[in-house]
């Protein structure tokens, strides 16, 4: 069974746009909306550090985990996991790793939408001029004006969740990649582009400080797991949207360069969206710490300030709802990937269907920036920070763990050597432990450690 070759879905042209794909699934609203404004609430650079540590000790040996049973398995992540868990003997209960991965790439996708549609509405409002000359108070005040208005964020919501499902509807070759062959290019270029202006733009040398100076006073024990869980949700791990795209990569490619590819792709990106705003925050007497709100307040005021603002600023949020639509296609793959397995209907009424229900879900997060705002429903949080904790704080977290077993302790030797093929078998025994032990061990440390913190404190009388 494992040993089919034809993967049912089709199979990315060559082994590069599997890295635009992958990258195209992991750079999104998490490194250019998300990771500024975490880092901003998290104090700044030593946040920086620790995120850098979880991409590389925790993100890369695990995306290269979920690669390879991707490509081993050459399905959804749910029948990959059953395929190859049988093929190893392992229990079949391993295939809801794959489910609980489905679920949170829903669940992400629902909240995701929304926010993509505010970067929609930015690309319009820079565009046509309306943000000339605007001030940091102005531009604060129709930021929350926006999201005050449940009507104009859920018509941005379901002109998102359009245009990603019908991505989507057109499959893998048609659908996938072509948006992806245009997409990834424009966005790296829009990117070098903005990073020049940035550069000059004045508050840089504070920006840059900002982000990479470590004080590591400013760190909550929260930190660490708003740090790790981000390094999953940035690299688009735990949930199984990398492995779906690694069931459509070409047998030949080498798992390993390009896992690096496109992590140090993703970082790389992240780190330039960061210099691209602080500068601007700084410079323009702002809160790093504002929130969600970050860069959709502090850029049109650099934007409306500069010369060819207009063109530029338009641009940019361009720029971030194409990086937005490359991810969130992949949120709802899976899924989508398994009904289709299953010929429960056919791809395009899979994902009307899918779509519509993670359209219903979404409005959720439209009204918890309005009328739900205070409405509590996990941990004292309203419906948005809820979904988004429990996604990237636990679910991926989670998913990546049990992930990293499946692949470190019950594949077959013999099958993960075949799939990874790596040349150094230094790297390989290195690879090997960091994804049984050292990942396994950060992860269940972090979680435990973050949400039990009061009881373990107690138990262990350190108070
Ligand atoms: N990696 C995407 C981002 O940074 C989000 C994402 C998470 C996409 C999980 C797919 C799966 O925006």
């Amino acid at each position: 069974m494992a040993e089919q070759t034809e993967a049912v879905h089709g199979t990315w042209s060559n082994r590069w746009i599997f890295i635009l794909a992958a990258t195209g699934s992991a750079v999104g609203l998490g490194n250019i909306w998300k990771f500024p404004y975490i880092t901003g609430e998290n104090g700044g650079g030593a946040f920086v550090l620790l995120y850098l540590v979880c991409i590389v000790l925790v993100g890369i040996p695990i995306m290269m985990g979920e690669v390879l049973i991707g490509r081993r398995g050459k399905l959804s992540p749910m029948e990959s996991m059953r395929t190859l868990a049988k093929e190893a003997g392992a229990s079949r209960l391993w295939r809801f790793v794959g489910w609980m991965g489905a679920i949170a790439g829903f669940l992400i996708l629902s909240y995701y939408s929304v926010i993509a549609g505010w970067a929609l509405i930015y690309v319009y409002r820079l565009g046509s001029g309306q943000l000339d000359g605007i001030g940091a108070v102005e531009s604060e005040a129709m930021f929350n004006d926006l999201l005050a208005d449940p009507v104009t964020l859920g018509l941005l919501h379901t002109a998102f969740m359009v245009m990603t499902m019908v991505v989507v509807a057109r499959g893998v070759n048609k659908g996938i990649e072509s948006a992806i062959r245009v997409l990834m290019p424009t966005l790296f270029v829009l990117l070098i582009v903005l990073l020049g202006y940035s550069l000059n733009s004045g508050g840089f040398e504070e920006g840059a400080k900002f982000l990479f100076t470590f004080d590591f006073s400013k760190l909550s024990g929260e930190s660490v797991l708003v740090a790790m869980g981000h390094a999953f949700f940035t690299l688009s791990l735990g949930m199984g949207a990398i492995m779906v795209y690694g069931a459509y990569m070409p047998k030949d490619a080498s798992i390993a360069s390009t896992v690096v590819t496109v992590a140090a792709l993703d970082t790389l990106v992240a780190l330039a969206a960061g210099l691209a705003i602080f500068p601007i925050v700084f410079a323009n007497n702002m809160e790093p710490s504002a929130g969600p709100g970050l860069m959709f307040v502090t850029l049109p005021v650099a934007f409306g300030q500069m010369a060819g603002g207009t063109i530029f600023g338009a641009l940019f949020f361009l720029l971030v709802t194409f990086a937005a639509w490359s991810s969130s296609i992949s949120l709802i793959e899976p899924l989508v990937a398994w009904c289709v397995e299953k010929s429960i209907a056919s791809r395009p009424v899979v994902a009307a269907v899918l779509g519509l229900i993670t359209w219903t879900l979404g409005i959720g997060t439209v009204l918890s920036f309005n009328e739900w705002s205070d409405v509590e429903f996990l941990l004292g949080k309203n419906f948005f920070d809820s979904i988004d904790y429990l996604t990237a704080n636990i679910m991926l977290p989670l998913g990546g763990l049990l992930i990293a077993i499946f692949a470190g302790w019950s594949m077959r030797r013999s099958t993960v050597q075949k799939e990874l093929n790596m040349d150094s078998f230094l790297l390989y025994n290195l690879w090997t432990v960091v994804v049984r032990l050292v990942a396994p061990t950060a992860v269940i440390v972090v979680v435990v450690w973050t949400l039990f913190q009061d009881q373990i404190v107690a138990i262990l009388g350190l108070e």
